[in-house]
């Protein structure tokens, strides 16, 4: 063997080629992936991602390229040719069969069913056990699949790939049916996958996710790995999103005009504190100007967004709108001094995803569409209809019910809800969590635009890119307190984390 720092690739793919008919999904695709590690595969829909995967599981066969394993090239014609080399996959379509119970769906086909005959008692005792490592006890091993949720019926494809001596897991896009709390389990049992020294092919579209759990990315665009095994921690956000995208670098943020300085402060928070969420955050943010807070999280950036939307009163420190002091505690004082707060968790908080798009767009202007003690909804529904045109949200439809839209069509309407009722200073918490690249891209362009039509933005991010490339100024924050504010051109990513583990060290 000669000397290499690196370890010995477990999973080799050279040059991998796959057409359908004169559909070309894959034009070459290039990546290796190491025993342990978090490898995650990047690229908007239809970049390639699922076909890949296929070809690694047995599902599809590659019309041109190689694949090895251990350093050994092979053929893998079948599912079953996969799983006898350990490598198991949970598609993006579930494939648990409804009718059938938990323990049948894991252990039919397998070494527990002879000829048809499933050794049950074996069964459901393994299939309890998997239960258990997987962080659900609950689920009973003869719970009939069709009534489990499908958050719950990918945790049986996961039980079902766990049943094999795996070396490699394929995830396509598991997140996408999971809330906050399951995606926690779930990287919960990828990080006890990885330790036992299991591969896992995590596929997504969320960068935040990414970030968390990845070790390093390949990325696909046109069905072309455009960047191929690097490592997460040396490529930021910027450069994905110019990856997957394929923008420059540079337009990615649409740039900062700059705010003068004879441009009039909008938004004054002085001494601001809550108990001991955190303590002493004074900033002034004048219209036009975008400033972005930075620290870790459970840091006290969404208290103190909240602190100055009077969702939350402050028991100290002063909030002012152009000169006027807002009360304490006072979402009234708030929304009449046309302050907006769009919040983190915009499925709980922000919008109301069983009303129309129009209910949700126009919440903040009832004033505006009230006719007598009635609504106007024609009324409601044409501005809403404009904002949604405005916002290239198509199609402009604005009487379908929230749930249905996307992430990022969920987040265009929260700030179609301000552009609608005029704001004067607008609170982003976590603008672009969950929400595709393409579409973090517009709502980039969609804050710059309500900045420059005088709007005093004040953003939170947990990606310190996003802040720096977004804001024109940053707050530093650790344990509460304002360690440090920079213009964003004075600072750059390593220079915030820095500051924030002195911070927090401190
Ligand atoms: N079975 C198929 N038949 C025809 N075209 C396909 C098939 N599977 C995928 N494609 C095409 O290949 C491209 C890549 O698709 P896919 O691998 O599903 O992308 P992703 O998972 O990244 O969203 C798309 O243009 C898709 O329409
Ligand atoms: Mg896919």
């Amino acid at each position: 063997m000669i000397k290499d720092d690196h370890p010995v690739s477990l999973l080799e793919v050279r040059g991998l080629i796959k057409s359908f008919g004169s559909a070309r999904a894959l034009q070459g695709v290039t990546l290796d992936v190491r025993p342990g590690e978090v490898h995650c595969v990047l690229g908007q829909n239809g970049a390639g991602k699922s076909t890949l995967i296929k070809t690694l599981s047995g599902a599809h066969q590659p019309d041109e390229g190689d694949i090895l394993w251990n350093g050994d090239k092979v053929t893998i014609d079948h599912p079953i040719a996969a799983l006898e080399l350990g490598i198991a996959t949970m598609y993006q379509e579930l494939d648990v069969v409804e009718g059938l119970s938990i323990a049948e769906n894991i252990f039919l086909g397998h070494e527990l069913d002879k000829g048809g005959v499933l050794q049950r008692r074996e069964a459901n005792k393994r299939t309890r056990a998997l239960m258990d490592r997987l962080g659900h006890p609950q689920l009973s091993p003869t719970r009939e699949v069709g009534t489990l949720s499908p958050a719950n019926q990918q945790i049986v494809s996961m039980a079902r790939a766990l049943s094999h001596d795996i070396k490699l897991m394929i995830m396509d896009e598991p997140s996408a049916v999971l809330d906050t709390e399951e995606v926690d389990n779930l990287f919960r049992v990828v990080e006890e996958l990885t330790k036992e020294g299991i591969a896992v092919i995590y596929i997504s579209h969320r960068l935040e996710e990414i970030e968390r759990i990845g070790d390093r990315i390949t990325v696909l665009k046109d069905g072309k790995s455009v960047a191929s095994s690097i490592a997460v921690s040396d490529t930021p956000t910027r450069e994905l999103i110019s990856l997957m995208t394929g923008r420059d670098v540079e337009n990615v943020f649409p740039p900062a005009p700059g705010v003068p300085d004879d441009a009039p402060v909008v938004l004054e928070v002085k001494d601001l504190a809550l108990g001991s969420h955190f303590s002493d955050v004074s900033l002034s943010i004048r219209a036009g100007e975008v400033v972005g807070i930075a620290g870790l999280v459970g840091s006290g950036r969404s208290e103190i967004m909240e602190t100055i939307a009077g969702h939350r009163k402050a028991t100290a420190g002063t909030v002012s709108v152009k000169g006027t002091k807002l009360r304490p505690g006072s979402v009234r004082d708030a929304v009449d001094a046309e302050m907006g707060l769009a919040p983190e968790e915009r499925k709980s908080q922000g919008l109301i995803l069983d009303e129309p798009i129009y209910r949700n767009a126009t919440l903040a202007s009832f004033a505006r569409f009230a006719r007598g003690p009635l609504l106007n909804e024609a009324a409601e529904r044409d501005a809403t209809a404009e904002q949604m045109r405005a916002l290239e949200l198509r199609p402009a439809e604005p009487n379908r019910i929230t749930r249905t839209l996307s992430g990022g069509n969920q987040q265009k309407i929260m700030l179609a809800r301000w552009l609608i009722h005029g704001t004067e200073v607008l609170l982003l918490d976590e603008p672009t969590r969950g929400v595709d690249v393409g579409a973090r891209v517009e709502i980039y362009t969609l804050i710059r635009k309500l900045a420059a039509a005088g709007t005093a933005i004040l953003v939170v991010s947990s990606e310190i890119d996003e802040v720096l490339g977004l804001a024109d100024r940053v707050l530093v924050l650790a344990d509460g307190r304002v360690l440090d504010e920079k213009p964003t051109s004075e600072i750059d990513e390593h220079g915030v984390l820095d500051l924030v583990m002195k911070g927090s060290a401190a």
